[in-house]
């Protein structure tokens, strides 16, 4: 692996663990304004700290993050869709690979949407985004996006779609986790980090979602809704930090979240 690459996903995934937590706030970019990313920089910036990366657009990397503070950066560049739009899998790239190198970023993240509408068009935009981004030695974060249909969150959907993302060159994948999740990191030969999804009933069912896909094999978590959504999400990124990085069991990061949030 050239050095550029290599150092650009050690930035990511921790050599010392061979773990990751990321806070995705990229919502915006087809959802608008969602609940508590109103206004971006407020909610996210006392979690910063514990982020061992950022997930977003240019435009909020911006205009909200500070260039003298912030972590890396994993810059959204693909779009085009809107929820209110006819068809969610109508995405593309949005920017250019010298935004990335301007941005300074450590990876650039492309969504696929297997068995949709514009399925074709959304793989060759990641082959063609790994061409490109391999060439300033830029990791490709592959999301495999399951659009409206949540339902498409079960082993066999996103063994496929993991297992396509890798074969065209995706340096890391975003997915969701699942009832047999050991398979889908099993078909893939690149590390695979999960999405929350939308907001859990409680705080625990966040953790033992983390929990559970970091024991069966996620080298970590792309999380938003379920960190910034809590009204506690400081010690919610601190309890999921817990899980991912040193190896806490769900009962210990619970303790730990009730511990930090009575502060
Ligand atoms: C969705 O396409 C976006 O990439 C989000 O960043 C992603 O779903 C992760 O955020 P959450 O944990 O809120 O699902």
């Amino acid at each position: 692996m050239d050095w550029g690459m290599e150092n650009r996903i050690a930035k990511l995934i921790s050599p010392k663990t061979g773990h990751a937590v990321w806070l995705a706030m990229d919502h915006g970019y087809f959802l608008g304004p969602v609940s508590k990313l109103e206004k971006p920089a407020e909610t996210v910036r006392p979690l910063l700290p514990y982020a061992d990366a950022i997930m977003l657009t240019r435009g909020i990397l911006r205009n909200c993050i500070d260039a003298k503070n912030s972590p890396p950066v994993i810059l959204r560049v693909s779009g085009g869709n809107s929820i209110i739009g006819d068809d969610l899998s109508n995405e593309t790239l949005t920017t250019c690979i010298e935004e990335a190198v301007r941005l300074n970023v450590s990876a650039v993240a492309f969504s696929i949407y297997l068995a949709a509408k514009y399925e074709h068009q959304t793989l060759v935009g990641l082959s063609r985004l790994v061409n490109q981004a391999q060439e300033y030695g830029i990791p490709v974060l592959a999301v495999t996006a399951v659009g409206k249909e949540l339902g498409k969150r079960e082993a066999r959907f996103l063994s496929l779609a993991c297992r396509i993302a890798a074969e065209l060159g995706a340096q890391v994948i975003k997915t969701y986790y699942c009832e047999e999740f050991e398979k889908v990191v099993e078909c893939s030969p690149v590390p695979l980090v999960i999405a929350g999804g939308p907001k859990l009933r409680t705080e625990l069912d966040a953790l033992q979602l983390a929990y559970a896909a970091i024991k069966q094999g996620a080298v970590g978590v792309d999380m938003g809704r379920n960190i910034w959504q809590s009204p506690n999400s400081l010690a919610m990124i601190q309890a999921i930090r817990s899980i991912v990085h040193n190896n806490a069991t769900v009962e210990e990061a619970e303790e730990l979240f009730n511990n930090l949030k009575k502060k």
